[in-house]
């Protein structure tokens, strides 16, 4: 099997991190991959800031609602939507920008932070380190426009922990295959099915984790999807010019 498709199958997000650090080298490496990714229009409107103060990812980790493994990662990275990146080229052309204030960009940009995302994920993990993803960031994003001391026309997006992994935690198990792929159209009849049985193995999973917290996929998003669990997004967002009402 090719070792790309093999490091892909074999993703698991790492909560458990030891204090090594990860060398100037190694996030050079990360960064440059994630850099050659494309973007819409080529508009490379997302921008990163790496935080590695220890106080500063101790911080990030109480704003994101208290995730430890944020202050023990030795690296934290923000995807930041740059706006203000771009508005500098629009204005050099004479014209002002408005993409800012559109549901299509914070939809493009959110696709582009994805696909970086999905690349330092993937440059790190191949590198042997772990990494899990943080939205948590979103929280309460003022907090961290403040913090990173990001301009009107950014906002913080999403967070990745990086480093050297202390235990390695099992692969978390996927709802049947079928309700991910559709052939030729959509075809919801078979998720009834499919979300029954995957409420079994995810408490399987947690049982053989010896999590009695542990929860069914269903009862997880009842709780969490009846609200909206970031309500500081639309207001932090608008408050940056990102007014999503185009
Ligand atoms: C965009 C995004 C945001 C996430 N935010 C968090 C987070 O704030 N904290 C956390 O512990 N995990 C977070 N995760 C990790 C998910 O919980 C995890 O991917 C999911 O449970 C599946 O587990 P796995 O990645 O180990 O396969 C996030 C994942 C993604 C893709």
């Amino acid at each position: 099997m090719n070792d790309t498709l093999n490091l892909l199958k074999s993703h698991r997000s790492s909560r458990s991190y030891t204090d090594q650090p990860v060398t100037d080298q190694m996030l050079d490496e990360i960064i440059q991959a994630a850099w050659r990714g494309p973007t819409s229009m080529n508009a490379q409107e997302i921008s990163l800031v790496v935080v590695r103060d220890a106080v500063r990812r101790a911080r990030i980790a109480e704003l994101a609602g208290g995730q430890p493994w944020i202050a023990q990662a030795p690296v934290f990275i923000t995807l930041v939507i740059d706006f203000n990146k771009t508005r500098l080229g629009v204005e050099k052309t004479g014209q002002q920008q408005v993409i800012h204030e559109s549901m299509e960009g914070f939809g493009v940009a959110a696709v582009d932070a994805g696909i970086t995302l999905a690349n330092l994920m993937m440059a790190a993990r191949a590198l042997g380190l772990g990494i899990v993803p943080i939205g948590g960031i979103r929280r309460n994003p003022q907090a961290m426009i403040e913090l990173l001391e990001l301009p009107p026309l950014t906002f913080p997006l999403v967070g990745l922990c990086i480093g050297h992994i202390a235990t390695n935690a099992p692969q978390k198990p996927r709802m049947d295959i079928n309700t991910f792929r559709h052939d030729e159209r959509y075809d919801a009849s078979r998720y009834p099915t499919a979300i029954d049985a995957y409420d079994t193995t995810i408490m399987e999973y947690w049982n053989q984790l010896g999590r009695s917290d542990g929860l069914t996929w269903s009862q997880n998003l009842g709780n969490s999807l009846k609200v909206v669990y970031f309500p500081e997004v639309r207001p932090a967002a608008a408050s940056q010019g990102l007014t999503n009402d185009k």
